[in-house]
């Protein structure tokens, strides 16, 4: 069965210390109120407090993973950080292809597919992120582009490597913004996305496959978000830096 899964996406935020009570925080809520059987948090917290964040998850209450990994195997990439790296950290996720890596950083589908390649290598699991822009919606382009996203950045893949990816759907109009998308919507194209999966892979892997909504999910919206079919989680911004928030958005399913 596949799992439910809950993201969070700390981006660039957080100083030491903060980031120390916010692992402790989320662990002290963890130890008092379970989260459903088939729930998986994640922590991705930005690369320094990677080993932090492990430590604290030994007794398991949530994986860590990173928000960026080079697409080079390793050598001269001055401040770039590689899969060999992050897996000899035993880091288990990875997302990959963040809109904001997309739009600042010039990251391409072609890019994203290596960068997939690396992780794989190194047993870590890729968080791929895909969605479109305001303009793009506006203009009905929505399916075209989660489609070129998925399709050059994943299909090279063979079934079996396949199963190891966590597809995140983040309407890049919906991040960080307020605005989230509507159940109605969020379940459209991730059922879209799910087809595409049996298309090329098959039913079955398609049904295992995890897929994350992602831009301003809140405690407030998370439960009628995830109710849908096609809807398996969250892949979780501003609300994640937030104790109490992040935890009810694990509660939501
Ligand atoms: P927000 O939840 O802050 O909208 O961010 C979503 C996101 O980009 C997660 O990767």
């Amino acid at each position: 069965m596949r799992k439910n899964i809950v993201a969070g996406n700390w981006k660039m935020n957080k100083k030491f210390d903060e980031a120390d009570d916010l692992i402790n925080g989320i662990l002290t809520e963890l130890e008092e109120t379970e989260l459903g059987e088939n729930t998986l948090m994640i922590l991705c917290p930005p690369f320094p407090y990677l080993e932090m964040c492990s430590d604290y998850s030994n007794d398991s209450y949530f994986a860590v993973g990173a928000q960026n990994v080079n697409d080079n195997e390793r050598g001269a990439y001055t401040g770039e950080i590689s899969a060999e790296m992050l897996e000899s950290m035993e880091i288990e996720y990875c997302i990959v292809g963040h809109s904001e890596r997309r739009a600042y950083y010039g990251e391409t589908d072609a890019m994203i597919a290596r960068k997939v390649d690396r992780l794989l290598e190194h047993n870590i699991r890729p968080i791929v992120c895909c969605g479109e822009v305001l303009e793009e919606r506006e203009a009905n382009k929505q399916f075209d582009v989660v489609k070129r996203q998925i399709t050059d950045g994943l299909f090279h893949l063979s079934a079996e490597q396949f199963g190891q990816i966590v597809i995140a759907y983040e309407p890049v109009w919906a991040i960080g913004t307020g605005k989230t998308a509507t159940p109605a919507q969020a379940q459209e194209i991730h059922a879209f996305i799910r087809n595409l999966i049996a298309e090329k892979y098959g039913k079955q892997v398609a049904d295992e496959t995890s897929i994350l909504y992602g831009g301003s999910c809140k405690p407030s919206n998370a439960k009628e978000l995830f109710a849908n079919p096609d809807v398996d989680g969250g892949l979780i911004g501003g609300a994640s830096l937030q104790v109490e928030d992040f935890v009810n958005i694990a509660k939501a399913f």
